[in-house]
């Protein structure tokens, strides 16, 4: 076995994040297997051209013999899994890519990870670990005063996205229980910073907000959700990969509940200040209130106790810190911006809003 690790949709938000992260602190190189979707962007990478830690190669978790191979080649200590369709207004209207990737693809994943795993010699297979990368959203929806979710919070998924990832977590629980294969999850909750997709909430009110479009709030803006840092999350992905106990899994959380309506408002307030409109007046003034998201999740809120009190992790960025760095890295990259944003983004934004009356 080598010191390498797999990465799989490394070239998505927080994958990238993570890979950047990961070789910006250490030598240990990285095979990257991403199948370059919509949400996939190698642009994402780009600092790492030439380099030789990051092996990248276009691929579909669900392709075993290219996972088989990629194994067998690179032989690494650990696979960390992000790959995923990852949008839920996306699993409203087409769940099929979600069920195939999530579900089918981490199976495929799941499988020859064992395959590989169980051809390695005792301590080898001692060191081996499978991080799976997932969501809170398996736990489902809480009322205004019930308590955050933990790891023992049973699954309720509500989103077809939701459900793709709850069964996702429970092949790999299975992976464990059946086969010992030496498996991780990580459950975590709403991620922003830099290089998320602008269809998600915070990316997308930036880019319409600097665009002179309307700002669009889902029913009465009173959804919670508990938003962390990404590079917040990826420590604690780190931490977790190194120290975490084989088989548990970890709620990931920046104790940061907000409504949407106060996340947007924050936004405008911010780019108020740093980017004021120049016809004056507030981008306050372009919040539009349309038609809800079916099935719409209420309120999220994580428990991170079990992280923080056994492996000693903390977030290290309040959101007014987090939020105002990923402003100012929007501001800044209004290259990526206009690259992402072209072709298919806007068919999708023709689709998930033309519908939505204001
Ligand atoms: P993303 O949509 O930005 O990126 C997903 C990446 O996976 C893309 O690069 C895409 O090309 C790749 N991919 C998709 N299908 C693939 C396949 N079949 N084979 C190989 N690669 C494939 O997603 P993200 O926001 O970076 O999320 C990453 C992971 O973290 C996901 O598993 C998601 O469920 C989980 N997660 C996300 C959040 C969040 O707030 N974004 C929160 C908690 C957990
Ligand atoms: P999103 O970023 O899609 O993440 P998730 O659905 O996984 O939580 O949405 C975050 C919240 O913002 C969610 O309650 C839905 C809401 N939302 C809007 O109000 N308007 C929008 O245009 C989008 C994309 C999301």
């Amino acid at each position: 076995m080598n010191e390498a690790i797999l990465v799989t949709g490394g070239a998505g938000f927080i994958g990238s994040n993570f890979v950047l992260d990961w070789l910006a602190r250490c030598d240990v190189p990285i095979v990257n297997l991403d199948k370059l979707t919509y949400a996939g962007n190698l642009e994402n990478l780009a600092s790492l051209r030439g380099d030789d830690r990051h092996v990248f190669v276009r691929g579909d978790i669900g392709d075993r013999h290219l996972v088989g191979s990629l194994l067998a080649e690179y032989r690494p200590r650990a696979i960390v899994n992000f790959a995923a369709e990852s949008h839920v207004d996306r699993s409203i209207h087409g769940p099929e890519d979600f069920i195939q990737t999530n579900v089918v693809g981490t199976f495929h994943l799941l499988d020859e990870a064992r395959r590989y795993w169980e051809g390695l010699n005792p301590r080898d297979r001692a060191a081996f670990r499978f991080l799976h990368v997932s969501t809170d959203e398996v736990y489902g929806s809480l009322g205004p005063e019930d308590p955050p979710f933990s790891e023992t919070t049973p699954y309720a998924p509500n989103s077809p996205y939701a459900a793709s990832k709850a069964a996702s977590d429970h092949l790999v629980r299975a992976y464990h229980h059946t086969y010992h294969l030496p498996t991780l999850t990580t459950n975590c909750s709403n991620n922003y910073g830099p290089y998320q997709f602008p269809e998600k909430l915070i990316p997308l009110v930036l880019h319409h907000a600097l665009a002179g479009k309307p700002l669009p709030i889902y029913g009465d803006g009173g959804n919670v959700r508990d938003w962390l840092y990404v590079a917040d999350h990826c420590a604690a992905i780190r931490l977790v990969l190194e120290r975490g106990r084989v088989g548990e899994t970890y709620n990931i959380g920046g104790c940061n509940e907000k409504t949407n309506l106060e996340v947007v408002h924050m936004l405008c307030d911010i780019l108020d200040e740093v980017r004021p409109k120049t016809g004056g007046g507030s981008y306050r003034d372009q919040i539009a209130f349309v038609t809800d998201r079916p099935g719409h999740d209420r309120r999220y809120a994580i428990d991170a106790s079990k992280l923080m009190h056994e492996l000693g992790w903390q977030p290290r960025e309040s959101f007014e810190s987090g939020i105002r760095k990923t402003v100012q890295w929007y501001l800044a990259h209004g290259e990526w911006v206009a690259h992402v944003t072209s072709g298919e983004y806007r068919a999708w934004i023709t689709k998930n809003y033309a519908e939505r009356a204001a």
